[in-house]
């Protein structure tokens, strides 16, 4: 008992460090700067996170596309302001903020 607590509070411990890839996408949007820029419904620096999920509906590769934007920046799509990339975030990470992203809903 006494063993499995200390390893749960080790799991958080490494969670909150941001290691492990345990966070939901609202809480990886958030640890990695990225709603500094972005916000669910309106454009900020960057296009409202609705406007990208309307914006990609039905395209399969939607979630290859947004990672590859995300990791390498992204400009002249949505205006004359580029986003800068991302390359120290895990690819793991990288699909569960474009799947959240995609899964925006008013
Ligand atoms: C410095 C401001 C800034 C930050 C920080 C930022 N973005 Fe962006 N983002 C932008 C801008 C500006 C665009 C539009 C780029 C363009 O026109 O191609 C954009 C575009 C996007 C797109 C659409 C890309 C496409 O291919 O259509 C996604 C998805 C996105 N951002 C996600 C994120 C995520 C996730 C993060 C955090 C890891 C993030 N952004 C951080 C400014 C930012």
């Amino acid at each position: 008992m006494k063993t499995s607590l200390h390893l749960m509070a080790l799991a958080i411990g490494i969670g909150a460090t941001g290691l492990a890839q345990a966070s939901d996408g609202e809480t990886l949007l958030k640890d990695s700067g990225c709603l500094s820029c972005h916000a669910k419904a309106e454009k900020i620096v960057g296009p409202a996170f609705l406007a990208i999920a309307d914006k990609y509906r039905g395209d399969k590769d939607a979630v290859a596309s947004l990672v590859q934007s995300i990791q390498n920046g992204s400009k002249g799509k949505w205006g004359r302001i580029p986003m800068p990339g991302h390359s120290s975030i895990s690819q793991d990470d990288l699909k569960t903020m474009a799947r959240h992203i995609l899964a925006t809903k008013p």
